[in-house]
């Protein structure tokens, strides 16, 4: 798998977190990056953050729960750009909530913002990377796909679609020059995690995070989960049946 060399990015849910690191990291290789969020103070300051080390980054205010208005938006930065390289959709939206209290505005929420907005993301240029015979779409999905996780129905799931949706579209863009990558993060720190109370382990920098992934998308990789020891224990979470996960999981919340 060669390295890729980008003239163009777009990453969603660039305001903060790894979404933010990541715009920031292809900025300084020279890549045009249009960083979309909702918050656009947020976004301008990250602007002038790439200014400083010069490098480039152009904010765009975006809020991807409106997947109609994503798609038009992102056809619209490929138009001014003569083409999207590289799409990230990483805006996500996550709260913990126990099934017992569990209410439909955190579960349309979170439909909304990770399977509608990521969908919308990767598909607006699609057909337009296929024609053009060049294109990478990456999926910031979670570990949190492998399985149905405790107090997380609503995320866990919209995280699944996400690895779903990756995978058929790698099976069926073989071959056309669009490559496809699904990332699986474990606990990165970010605004996002701080909110959860209970012990993240094996908790990453969102720089350390930023570094693997970007070089994970460089070469290519289909999937990439990490850090390897949340991984290694997402699969083996995979494997189990019914019975001895929902004990395991009981157990460690
Ligand atoms: N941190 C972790 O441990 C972890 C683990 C697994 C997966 N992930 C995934 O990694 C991705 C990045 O998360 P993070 O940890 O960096 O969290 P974060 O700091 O909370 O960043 C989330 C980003 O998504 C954006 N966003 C949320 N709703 C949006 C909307 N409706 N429209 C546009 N943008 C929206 C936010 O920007 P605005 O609020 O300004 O719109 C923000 O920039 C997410 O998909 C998350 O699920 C994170």
């Amino acid at each position: 798998m060669a390295d890729r060399n980008y003239r163009t990015a777009l990453v969603t849910g660039a305001s903060s977190g790894l979404g933010r690191g990541l715009a920031l990291w292809y900025a300084r290789k020279g890549v045009r990056v249009y960083a979309a969020a909702r918050r656009r103070e947020h976004l301008e300051a990250l602007a002038q953050e790439a200014l400083a080390s010069g490098s480039r980054i152009e904010p765009v205010e975006l809020d991807v729960s409106d997947g109609d208005a994503t798609v038009a938006r992102v056809r619209e930065l490929d138009d001014a750009c003569g083409g999207l390289e590289l799409i990230v959709a990483n805006a996500g939206f996550g709260r913990e909530t126990s099934a017992k209290r569990l209410d439909w505005e955190t579960v349309r929420q979170t439909i909304d913002v990770n399977v509608t907005g990521a969908a919308a993301t990767l598909t607006a240029v699609l057909p337009r990377m296929v024609e053009r015979k060049k294109g990478h779409v990456v999926g910031v999905a979670s570990l949190a796909a492998f399985r149905g996780l405790p107090r997380n129905a609503a995320y866990s799931a919209s995280k699944a679609y996400l690895s779903t949706f990756m995978e058929s579209l790698r099976v069926d863009l073989k071959g056309t020059g669009v490559d496809v990558t699904c990332i699986y993060p474990g606990f990165v720190k970010s605004e996002m995690t701080a909110q959860n109370k209970f012990p993240m382990p094996f908790l990453l920098e969102t720089e350390d995070a930023v570094e693997l992934m970007a070089g994970a998308i460089a070469r290519g990789e289909a999937a990439y989960a990490f850090p390897w020891q949340m991984a290694g224990v997402g699969s083996v979470l995979r494997l189990l049946p019914n019975a001895l996960f929902d004990r395991l999981v009981r157990k460690a919340r």
